[in-house]
């Protein structure tokens, strides 16, 4: 059979989140990010192209390493303000029958108790369409406003972020068994009390009784999104993650990462294709190859340099307000985004200067640019997905909600004329349409799944 691609949507609460500047852009809607129509119609478009989810990215703090200030970040939005994740998104299911959602939460901030709460009652209101990016958070700015005193260590916050995930598990897979609600009006009884469990959990960042607050709901565990980069990062992918999300701007940097994931996972005694793969593209659509060029130009002239300077000085943990913008980046080891600093220190085709740097980073965060036709544009995600064994492609925008509204109308039907693309859902819940139907709930192979003492559902 030929290879099937899967799409999610990038976005954030946030106007133009991910290209700095694109909110002046007469195109845009980003700046209506507060109003629930920009929501339900942007999930909308995201069903109409038959895409798994809508990823809503997220950071609880400033961009504030630019110049060791949050104005640059605040005059040019660069993710600021920033907007909560999960409220939109009873609404936009609400609207779509298929579309999943992935907010994006991070374990180094939030308690397990209470998120395994949130996001089990929003899998109940979507009907099994919820998944969860784990993040472990690189803004200082997170940190000082969160009740430290500063960032934690990398490997720590990934210690960390281990063992929030075993709590959760606990909560969602082994707290209520499958049987325990009966609502059984005869023997006046809602749910047998011996079938809902503590977990007694105790461990050395958290202790959580238990049992979980609510009734075991159609996927159980959300669906795991993760998008770490760094060594560290890659393994807590490889033993947790469903799907994984990376950011590349050459073919062959992300062949390397596929390998590596692929490798990575199979170490933690799982089959390679539990773990969906997605490198983010940016598409620039025009009805010719020269007008996509102009109209790129045209973006790349909207897109703020402080700002975007901003966002890079963040992503990488380095204060760009110190460099000539003709300097180049020197690699060091970052506490913040490993992957984002990587991409303009270890590129073996290229040194690349601020100025450059910036000018790649404005649009669509530094991802590679798919610009062209909407054959030229299919025949690349066509070679990306076949040549690097990646599953499918997360779709970064300039102006929101345009960019995907133009990417299902002109590209999502070439690709569905290719045979490598869906034109219906094969199933209800999340995890049955990014793995087949009939699996909504985690496979017995994950770690999820086989936690000791506690009995599996
Ligand atoms: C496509 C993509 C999306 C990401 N989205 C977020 C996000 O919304 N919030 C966040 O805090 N980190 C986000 N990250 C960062 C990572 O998930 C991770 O926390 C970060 O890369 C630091 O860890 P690392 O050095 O292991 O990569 C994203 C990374 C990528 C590649």
């Amino acid at each position: 059979m030929t290879k099937q691609i899967h799409l999610n949507g990038f976005i954030q609460n946030s106007p133009s989140p991910h290209s700095m500047g694109l909110w002046k852009h007469e195109k845009d809607q980003g700046v209506n990010h507060n109003h629930l129509s920009y929501w339900t119609e942007t999930a909308k478009i995201l069903e109409r192209g038959k895409f798994d989810a809508m990823f809503i990215a997220d950071v609880l703090g400033t961009y504030s390493v630019y110049g060791n200030s949050h104005e640059a970040a605040a005059q040019h939005a660069v993710q600021l303000p920033a907007h909560d994740p999960l409220s939109p998104i009873s609404a936009m299911a609400a609207v779509t029958e298929h579309l999943g959602f992935a907010p994006t939460i991070s374990a180094t901030y939030a308690q397990p108790y209470a998120l395994a709460r949130q996001l089990s009652t929003l899998d109940h209101l979507t009907e099994g369409r919820v998944a969860w990016n784990v993040v472990t958070s690189y803004l200082e700015s997170e940190a000082v406003n969160l009740g430290l005193s500063g960032r934690l260590p990398k490997e720590l916050r990934y210690d960390r972020a281990d063992e929030f995930l075993e709590v959760v598990y606990k909560l969602w897979e082994h707290s209520w068994k499958d049987d325990a609600v009966v609502y059984d009006r005869e023997t006046d009884t809602f749910a047998h009390p011996e079938k809902v469990r503590l977990i007694k959990h105790e461990g050395e960042f958290f202790n959580v009784p238990g049992p979980h607050l609510v009734e075991p709901s159609p996927q159980r565990t959300p669906v795991l999104f993760q998008a770490g980069a760094s060594p560290k990062g890659r393994n807590f992918a490889a033993k947790h993650a469903e799907a994984v999300f990376t950011k590349n701007h050459s073919l062959d940097a992300l062949k390397a990462y596929v390998a590596d994931i692929r490798k990575r996972t199979q170490e933690q005694g799982r089959y390679p294709e539990d773990v969906l793969i997605f490198p983010m593209i940016l598409p620039i659509i025009g009805s010719t190859e020269e007008e996509a060029y102009t109209k790129y130009e045209d973006l790349t002239n909207h897109v703020s340099y402080e700002g975007t300077a901003s966002l890079l000085s963040g992503h990488t943990g380095i204060d760009f307000s110190q460099y000539d913008p003709d300097q180049y980046i020197e690699n060091i080891e970052t506490e913040a985004v490993q992957g984002n600093l990587d991409m303009y220190t270890k590129d073996p085709n290229k040194k690349w200067t601020l100025r450059e740097a910036i000018k790649n980073h404005g649009l669509g965060n530094g991802t590679v640019k798919f610009i062209g036709t909407p054959e030229q544009i299919a025949d690349r995600i066509e070679e990306w997905a076949i040549e690097s064994d990646v599953d499918g492609f997360n779709i970064a925008q300039t102006y929101s909600p345009e960019t995907f509204r133009e990417f299902v109308d002109f590209v999502v039907p070439e690709l569905q004329k290719r045979g490598i693309y869906r034109t219906e859902y094969e199933g209800k819940t999340l995890r049955e349409n990014m793995f087949g139907k009939g699996r909504t709930h985690l496979p017995r192979n994950h770690p999820a799944r086989n936690l000791g003492s506690l009995q599996s559902n």
